[in-house]
């Protein structure tokens, strides 16, 4: 785990700059492989969705480096992974795999708890996923141009 990075919820305070992350880093790694239709629908998802702007509960999950957002995972309806983002000059050094880990200590940590965590994985992140333990169920889909893997990461009792 590299030094200096801080995990932590989510501050509504920093969710603006949590939005300008996820948008930097869809925009770097993500958009390209979509097509306009799936770049809109993003951010159309974003602008309604993303943190507090859903009604309902949410858990939003930050990694902090020197005072600066560099990582947040969203999980929304207790067991779906909406949002998972992470600055990449910070990629590759476990970051995620530690923003993960919580997120599944916050959903699985008791009985009452969902089976399993999912999500629709961007084609560039299924490898990603698939080290973190989820399996694919099925092949890549698309809707409203977003495309996506769905996976599904089983979830113990702790
Ligand atoms: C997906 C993402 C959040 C992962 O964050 P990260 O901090 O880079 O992840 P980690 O460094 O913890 O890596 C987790 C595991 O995935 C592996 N991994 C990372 N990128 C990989 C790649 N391109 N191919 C194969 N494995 C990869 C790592 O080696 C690590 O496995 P290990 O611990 O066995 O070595 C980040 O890469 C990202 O923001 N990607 C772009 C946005 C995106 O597609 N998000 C998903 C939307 S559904």
């Amino acid at each position: 785990m590299p030094d200096r990075i801080f995990f932590e919820p989510l501050a509504p305070e920093r969710e603006a700059e949590a939005l300008a992350l996820v948008r930097s880093v869809f925009d770097a790694m993500v958009a390209p492989g979509f097509s306009e239709q799936g770049r809109a629908s993003f951010n159309d998802y974003l602008d309604r969705f993303a943190f507090s702007r859903r009604e309902g509960e949410g858990v939003a999950l930050a990694a902090v480096r020197d005072g600066i957002l560099v990582g947040v995972l969203e999980v929304v309806g207790g067991n779906h992974v909406a949002l998972f983002f992470v600055s990449p000059d910070c990629q590759g050094r476990g970051v995620g795999k530690e923003l993960m880990h919580r997120a599944v200590e916050r959903c699985g940590r008791d009985d009452s708890g969902p089976a399993a965590l999912t999500v629709n994985a961007s084609p560039g992140s299924v490898k990603t996923y698939a080290g973190m333990g989820f399996a694919a169920d099925g092949g890549e889909r698309e809707r409203d141009g977003i495309r996506f893997v769905p996976m599904t990461l089983p979830l113990q009792p702790l």
